[in-house]
């Protein structure tokens, strides 16, 4: 077995244990723990919990890699290898009891940081829909045996998916790139789990998604799923606030709407 697969079927032994955790906690109620930046950077007990087990997983099978999570921060490895985790991707539509959160769990090498890693291997979990996309570099993106595949998205019909930052400041800018998206699109969607809505463009659910300011673990599992499944993913220039968009499509339709974005 090479490398990529031996990372992608640790990280789904793992992701689907913290999966079933997750499940069960949303089952038996959510405490909010604390805002973070804003009124609607939540986390819970859960998101703690959860990112608790995994990594505790991860250094028993793998001790000397690194890690980076959402909720405990980064600590650095030797072997090369760091694991990218959110524990519950989509903190808020869990706290709301919405389905559409995830766990998500990527294996990089390189620096931990989207502007140089290699993701070698990722997972998105969805507990709520009992659903688990993989991926492993070179060998493709899979849901449940299916090998997924990207939408070529006609740009006059393509459904597209964006997320906002939790900052109030940064929403005017938001929306004027909405309205410079909606004329091109047949509908958008904000469902509120970047690890997801990466996902469901490499199964072709989506025809794009594009945000700014995503963090390094909202985004490294899905974004193999991505060109796992023959799709791209690129960055477009940082706004005043240092924030990079990422934009995740076919080839062709990536191009349209980077040509859209940066209009
Ligand atoms: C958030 C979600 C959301 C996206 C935000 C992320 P979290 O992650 O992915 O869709 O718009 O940028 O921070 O906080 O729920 O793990």
């Amino acid at each position: 077995m090479t490398f990529e697969l031996e990372l992608r079927d640790l990280a789904i032994d793992i992701a689907r244990e913290a999966a079933e955790l997750a499940r069960r906690r949303r089952a038996e109620g959510v405490a909010i723990a604390a805002s973070k930046s804003t009124i609607a950077d939540i986390v819970t007990e859960a998101d703690q919990e959860v990112e608790a087990l995994i990594r505790e997983r991860l250094s028993a099978a793998r001790p000397d890699d690194g890690f980076l999570g959402e909720e405990s921060g980064g600590d650095e490895g030797a072997s090369g290898v760091t694991w990218v985790v959110d524990p519950i991707d989509g903190t808020v539509n869990y706290a709301f009891g919405q389905p559409s959160y995830a766990v998500s769990i990527a294996a990089v090498t390189g620096p931990a940081d989207p502007g140089g890693w290699q993701v070698q291997a990722g997972v998105v979990a969805a507990p709520a829909l009992g659903e688990v996309f993989v991926a492993a570099r070179g060998h493709g993106a899979f849901l449940g045996g299916q090998r997924l595949s990207v939408t070529e998205g006609s740009p006059a019909g393509a459904l597209v998916a964006t997320g906002f930052g939790y900052d109030p400041a940064t929403h005017a800018g938001a929306i004027a790139e909405l309205s410079r998206v909606m004329p091109i699109a047949r509908d958008l969607r904000r469902a509120g789990a970047a690890s997801l809505d990466l996902a469901f463009v490499a199964a072709g659910r989506l025809d794009a998604y594009y945000e700014r300011g995503l963090k390094p673990w909202d985004m490294a599992a899905g974004s193999l799923l991505v060109e796992e499944a023959g799709g791209r993913i690129g960055w477009l220039d940082a706004d005043e606030r240092g924030r990079r968009m990422l934009v995740a499509a076919s080839a062709h339709l990536h191009e349209k709407l980077v040509g859209v974005l940066r209009a």
